[in-house]
């Protein structure tokens, strides 16, 4: 596994590899858990070659104390990404990402602007924005995000489609612990007691056949505060704050 620290360097080895070789791309802000380690171990079964991207990107935090404390853990990431057979690690600065001061950005102006995009304003033109430079980077042929971000990977296929991205985006399902709390960076935020109510958080939301003003009742009882829970599109998105962290959290209605 080689890491790649600079940009210069990853552009000299992206240009090197072999073209006759598949490259699947996985990008994080690190903090790796088994949601992560799920779409490196797909990226692994279907390519020659899986590039992993470790980037808190400041540009996609709307609060300045929320990307302070975002856990960043490289050493036990690289220790996973060895474990899952990564071949490279891109770890690039925010200087060499940002040339431009992010005086560009990318917007867009119908998905971003309900949900997370009421509630985070300039998340999701910070993330299309760092996402669409990382994809015009690393030029793979698939990328993986997981459906845990069920928005962004909406947003993310649309900016595909928008701008002739020669990438296919690989959706990969939200992996939960035994007690149906989905995994996130975030989690290891939680104090014990958050952590009991964040587990009650997903055990209410689950209950997908119940009307979402009643889901929306019962955690408020619960004392979890709620900034959403909405059907669309056939899929029930919510989000919620227990102490300081906000979660957030998705259920397909397919089969309801
Ligand atoms: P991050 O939160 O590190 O997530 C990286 C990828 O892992 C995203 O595609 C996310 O949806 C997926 N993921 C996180 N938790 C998951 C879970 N429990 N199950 C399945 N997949 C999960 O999302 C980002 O980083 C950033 O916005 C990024 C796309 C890297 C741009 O900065």
């Amino acid at each position: 596994m080689r890491i790649i620290s600079t940009l210069t360097e990853w552009q000299q080895l992206r240009q090197s590899l072999d073209l006759k070789l598949t490259v699947g791309f996985v990008p994080t802000m690190g903090n790796l858990h088994a949601g992560h380690a799920s779409l490196l171990e797909l990226a692994r079964a279907q390519n020659d070659i899986v590039v992993l991207s470790i980037f808190v990107n400041p540009t996609q935090f709307n609060d300045p104390q929320d990307y302070q404390s975002y856990p960043r853990t490289h050493e036990a990431d690289l220790a996973l990404a060895e474990k899952l057979n990564v071949d490279y690690v891109f770890m690039p600065e925010k200087s060499s990402l940002y040339p431009d001061n992010y005086t560009y950005q990318v917007s867009e102006t119908e998905i971003s602007q309900y949900q997370e995009g009421a509630y985070r304003p300039g998340h999701f033109m910070g993330m299309l924005t760092v996402v669409l430079k990382l994809l015009l980077l690393v030029q793979a042929q698939r990328a993986y995000f997981g459906e845990k971000d069920h928005q962004q990977l909406q947003l993310i296929r649309g900016l595909v489609k928008a701008f002739f991205l020669n990438v296919d985006i690989v959706a990969c399902p939200i992996v939960r612990e035994s007690t149906g709390l989905a995994l996130s960076s975030r989690n290891s935020l939680l104090t014990a007691v958050e952590r009991t109510q964040a587990e009650h958080f997903a055990q209410i939301f689950q209950q997908i056949t119940l009307p979402c003003a009643d889901i929306i009742q019962q955690l408020t009882r619960a004392g979890i505060q709620v900034d959403y829970v909405e059907d669309r599109d056939n899929r029930r998105c919510a989000a919620v704050k227990v102490g300081r962290i906000r979660l957030i959290d998705n259920h397909s209605l397919d089969q309801v």
